[in-house]
């Protein structure tokens, strides 16, 4: 196989969230957010990890901005953290929040990279959780109106815009599994809050168009292909019924307009999602979007009695098989079911066991393999026709992995978290070649 070359204008990038690497927690009037109190209950993170300080990107985002200049990165894609923003989760922006944010983008539009903002990468101010947070239909209306705000303060410097971040991942982690925040485990409540996550997506696309945010704004969600594992006519809907809650439930809803028939049969007409449901909110649902931010990790392969297996190798990280044909599938996919909306990759990663040695190198041959073949399949579709923009490395640094603390690194760049000095890992430096080449 001969060189593989991107288009010119590819959009070549790598992405972080707010609390997994801002730090700062107490600092400028930010307020409390879910994350804090839930990292703060023992036995919910890996060594009791918080994000209180996390890479400390608060205070070394200008280090952080040279970095990635330094790699070449076209596109930064962060997310904005609400209760930096409106620290109770309603009413008058905190300027000094909002400061930080025109510090990032001036920054970034300095060294010529454009920015991603994500709105909501799972951050929820705790004044709102304790009002009930997802659950509540009120919520999805404050965040239109804290979407409101960053839009009016920030707009001008943000050509991309994403609403919310992995909605089933707040719907399966937080509410099914309970080992993210706010840690519950309750199936009737967790759909109405997907239904609530979104609403909210929808009510901040019309915000964006009716007031005077610019910019182009679109979902991130995660998608997983779901692979029976025979051909038997009960894996076959086995697996179907599971693609309808990971994939079809937010697509359907956000692109075509309706939930899944067979997802709204199983939950059955008295749960609480499908009673939540009113009139108009499969169209602001699905009000019209600009792109679709799809993040892949891995595969689901689903059993005949609708149990999950493993096919491929695992990472670190025991959810995830590594199968970058499963990149060219989804994104194939996307485009065959639901047109040829532009898509951008937000994520796609994976943690390996790296450690700096003493002559300041990081050997994560695992990493630049991984990401190699996952750029190869996106190439693939590419070719086969796929509107694909651009491709976001999950992470840009080390950081909180949530429940697993700081133990999986994820980053290109490490961080050595006793000094919190940054060293370029070995994929950072291929990845390097790879965007000044346009390939590999
Ligand atoms: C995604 C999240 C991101 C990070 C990666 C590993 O689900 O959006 O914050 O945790 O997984």
């Amino acid at each position: 196989a001969g060189p593989l070359r991107f288009p010119r204008d590819f959009g070549w990038g790598a992405a972080t969230s707010a609390y997994q690497i801002e730090g700062a927690a107490k600092e400028d009037g930010r307020g409390e957010s879910v994350w804090d109190t839930f990292s703060r209950v023992p036995g919910r993170t890996r060594n009791g990890d918080t994000g209180d300080v996390a890479a400390d990107h608060y205070h070394r985002y200008a280090e952080d901005l040279d970095l990635m200049r330094d790699l070449g990165l076209r596109s930064y894609r962060f997310s904005i953290s609400w209760p930096r923003v409106q620290p109770d989760g309603t009413g008058a922006p905190n300027q000094r929040g909002l400061d930080f944010y025109r510090r990032l983008l001036d920054g970034l539009h300095e060294r010529g990279i454009a920015p991603m903002a994500t709105l909501f990468h799972w951050d929820l101010p705790q004044a709102l959780q304790d009002a009930g947070g997802w659950e509540s239909r009120d919520t999805a209306h404050r965040f239109a109106d804290y979407a409101d705000a960053v839009f009016t303060a920030l707009g001008d410097r943000v050509p991309v815009w994403l609403t919310i971040n992995e909605p089933k991942t707040v719907v399966q982690n937080g509410y099914l599994m309970g080992h993210h925040a706010p840690g519950r485990q309750d199936p009737d409540a967790a759909y109405l809050v997907a239904h609530h996550l979104q609403l909210a997506h929808g009510l901040a696309v019309r915000a964006l168009r009716a007031g005077n945010g610019t910019g182009r704004i679109g979902p991130a969600l995660n998608l997983h292909p779901c692979y029976p594992t025979d051909d038997s006519p009960e894996a076959t809907a086995a697996a179907r019924l599971y693609d309808g809650y990971e994939n079809r439930l937010y697509l359907d809803s956000l692109l075509k307009g309706s939930y899944p028939q067979d997802v709204l049969a199983d939950l059955g007409p008295q749960s609480r999602m499908v009673r939540g449901i009113r009139d108009d909110d499969l169209a602001v649902i699905s009000s019209p979007v600009d792109l679709l931010a799809v993040q892949y990790y891995t595969p689901i392969y689903v059993t005949a009695d609708g149990s999950t297996e493993h096919r491929w190798p695992t990472s670190e990280a025991g959810w995830q098989q590594i199968y970058p044909d499963g990149m060219y599938d989804i994104l194939t996919r996307v485009t065959r079911d639901y047109g040829p909306i532009p898509l951008t990759v937000t994520e796609n990663g994976l943690p390996t066991p790296d450690t700096l040695t003493g002559d300041d190198t990081v050997d994560d041959s695992g990493r630049i393999t991984f990401l190699r073949d996952h750029l190869t399949a996106a190439h693939r579709a590419i070719s086969a026709g796929v509107p694909l923009e651009s491709f976001h490395v999950w992470s840009m640094l080390d950081n909180f992995e949530w429940d697993e603390g700081y133990d999986q690194r994820w980053g290109l760049v490490y961080v050595d978290y006793a000094t919190q000095r940054r060293v370029l890992k070995r994929s950072a430096h291929w990845y390097r070649s790879v965007i000044a080449e346009g390939g590999f």
